[in-house]
């Protein structure tokens, strides 16, 4: 009778479990990268908090609201009279003090969040706002006051209009970017940037 090798036996089976628990722990590792991968942030994904909007047809005086990141934001190109009213307005007599080149350092374009600090209404621009005489936004909801750029002058807001991170290529404005490159080095910024 021929001997049966059981050791030879056991050694195959041992090594045929082992390789197919191998070769399916390899299986899942492949079938896992496109899971991970998906999980992780991709550039699209982070690149999607980063939005270009064209300014070259905004006019002197106008004011255009776009939505970034599911809130509105306000662009408005001052003028003249705009900036020069504003820097009339001594910050110390503001509830929350900015000089204007803490608010825009190009005088001409504002960019803010288009929310107002007290209850979260949408302020509308005036030529005028009621009670101040300047040019700037008007709460219709409890009487909020700022002006044009967006600093709080009278009603029940706590504080300005909060600003978001953009910068300016030729007439491109680009919101939601890393730096905060719109504004001057110590300026208050929203800390907690809206979600993406
Ligand atoms: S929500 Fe704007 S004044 Fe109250």
């Amino acid at each position: 009778m021929m001997a049966i090798d059981l050791k030879g036996i056991v050694s195959r089976r041992k090594f045929m479990t082992g390789a197919a628990a191998f070769l399916g722990a390899l299986g899942a590792a492949f079938a896992a990268v496109p899971f991970i991968k998906a999980m992780s942030p991709t550039k699209d994904i982070l690149a999607a908090g980063v939005q270009e909007v064209d300014i070259s047809t905004l006019r002197e005086g106008e004011l255009r609201t776009i939505i970034w990141r599911k809130q509105p934001v306000f662009i408005l190109r001052r003028t003249p009279a705009m900036i020069e009213e504003a820097s009339l307005i001594s910050p110390a007599t503001l509830a929350d003090p900015a000089a204007p080149d803490e608010r825009a350092v190009d005088p001409g374009l504002f960019v803010s969040i288009g929310i107002c600090t007290h209850l979260g209404c949408i302020p509308q621009f005036r030529k005028a706002v009621p009670e101040t005489g300047v040019a700037g936004f008007y709460c219709p909801c409890h009487g909020g006051k700022y002006d044009s750029i967006g600093r709080r002058l009278g009603g029940p807001p706590p504080e300005n209009l909060r600003l978001l991170p953009y910068r300016v290529e030729g007439q491109t404005l680009i919101l939601g970017t890393e730096r905060f490159g719109g504004y001057g080095e110590n300026v208050r910024k929203i800390q907690d940037l809206p979600a993406i």
